[in-house]
């Protein structure tokens, strides 16, 4: 007989799961994905699994049936099938409430260091699940159930009491490139961060506006402003990153607002997806192959040239010594997001302090399969000042779990992609709701997070 796990100290309500059941439904892709209902007590908990295009080697496993004529070799068939009949009845009888010890037999159930036995799209979709049925059993929202586990992981990780949860900064997709539309442009993402906004509210009602004004400006170029990636970011041939992010700063001013001061612009590079044999391949843009040292040349540039304040994956995922490069340079000026890089995975994040690369890390649930290592993630960022953002997928669903995430740990920032497709929508609207739920705007730090940390000079 296995022994039942320990129990959090904590944890005092206990609600044993009945059911657990999982089917095979379609992301906003259209490509089947895991969705898992967990039951007590008359208590439905259901959440669905994301999956991404532009996705890390070292990311958890994502099981897929690619034999299986069935969805044309993408079927989720057998995933569900790993809920229904082993990870399912492993945790019955099981406490929902206590989070961070049904991940554990999760974790310990397949066994594997990247979850490729059962698929970490099997094991995830059971631990968002049993965290929505653990909040409806205790009648309180997700948010504040996520934020119980989170001060659970916050005092076993640090002996500290965790801070208060706080609405985030939205990062936003503005024009979409790479995987994600086409291969239009090199860089997968340029993006809008509303730094000077005084509230989450306002904030999204500054990106909204520079969203129209920048589908405008670019039809009147003569390139595509109605045309959108996956995830809602307009999808312009406009070929190289300069122009692209020229279109961003003048669809900030065409809104009325000030590049640099009220909006400054991001960049989602990601880079591993045209780094090949020690070169940077920028097909779109010419052709030319750069060096890791040429690659960080051509970002300087553009920090020099726009108010960028964030750069994800600049360099890729294999290439350390590039991520030297990039980070002596740009650090003091420029948040560097490590997506591929880290993979929201504790030990690649540890080994990248250790080495003193970057300064924040792209968090992403299905990267790594539970929510109590999704957390464990977000506190080390944290604890080593390296800005965690909570992310989406480029195949999300109306699942709206990483907007309640965001808030519970009080991470600061969230991607989500743009404001168009209602699987973004869902999360934004979320977001919209725990401001209010929360009061005094929702404790919303925006883009003061990034004050006394990065100088910068335009
Ligand atoms: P993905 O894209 O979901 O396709 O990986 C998102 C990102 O790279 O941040
Ligand atoms: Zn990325």
């Amino acid at each position: 007989m296995e022994q039942p796990p320990r129990q959090n100290r904590n944890v005092t309500n206990i609600m044993q799961i009945e059911r657990v059941l999982a089917r095979e439904v379609l992301d906003s892709r259209g490509r089947p994905t895991v969705e898992v209902e967990v039951t007590f007590g008359g208590h439905a908990g259901r959440s669905i699994v994301p999956s991404g295009a532009s996705t890390g080697q070292f990311e958890a496993w994502e099981l897929r049936d690619t034999t299986d004529h069935w969805y044309d070799g993408t079927s989720v068939r057998t995933a569900v099938k790993h809920v229904n009949e082993i990870l399912g009845p492993a945790i019955l009888g099981l406490n929902a409430v206590d989070q961070q010890a049904i991940d554990q037999r999760l974790i310990e159930l397949d066994g594997t260091p990247n979850k490729s036995r059962l698929g970490a799209n099997a094991v995830l979709g059971v631990s968002l699940a049993t965290a929505h049925a653990a909040a409806a059993g205790q009648r309180v929202r997700l948010d504040q159930h996520l934020h119980q586990v989170w001060r659970d992981v916050t005092r076993i990780q640090t002996g500290q009491e965790a801070a208060p949860p706080s609405i985030p900064l939205p990062m936003v997709n503005m024009i979409s490139g790479g995987l994600h539309a086409g291969g239009n442009l090199d860089f997968q993402d340029f993006l809008a961060i509303p730094v000077g906004a005084p509230t989450y509210r306002v904030a999204l009602e500054w990106i909204v506006r520079i969203y129209r004004h920048l589908g405008k400006l670019l039809n009147k170029a003569g390139f595509e402003g109605t045309l959108v990636g996956d995830e809602g970011g307009y999808g312009p041939h406009v070929t190289s990153p300069h122009a692209a992010a020229e279109f961003v700063v003048r669809a900030i001013e065409a809104a009325g607002l000030q590049p640099g001061s009220d909006v400054c612009l991001g960049l989602d590079v990601a880079s591993t997806h045209f780094y090949e044999n020690g070169r940077y391949r920028l097909i779109a843009s010419g052709g030319q192959e750069l060096t890791s040292s040429q690659m960080v040349d051509l970002l300087d540039d553009l920090v020099a040239k726009f108010p960028i304040i964030s750069i994800e994956d600049g360099i890729a995922d294999a290439d350390w010594d590039g991520w030297r490069l990039l980070t002596d340079r740009l650090r003091t000026k420029v948040q560097l997001i490590g997506d591929d890089l880290f993979v929201t995975n504790h030990q690649r994040l540890r080994e990248g302090i250790e080495k003193d690369v970057a300064n924040s890390v792209l968090v992403k649930v299905n990267q790594i399969g539970t929510i109590s290592e999704t957390m464990q993630t977000i506190r080390l960022a944290l604890d080593n000042n390296y800005w965690p953002v909570i992310s989406a997928r480029s195949g999300e669903t109306e699942d709206a779990t990483i907007a309640d995430l965001a808030v519970a740990t009080g991470a600061g920032q969230i991607k989500i992609g743009s404001v168009a497709r209602s699987e973004r929508l869902a999360k934004y609207n979320q977001l919209l709701r725990l401001e209010e739920y929360l009061g005094e705007q929702g404790n919303y730090q925006g883009g003061k997070i990034f004050e006394h940390r990065l100088k910068r000079t335009n």
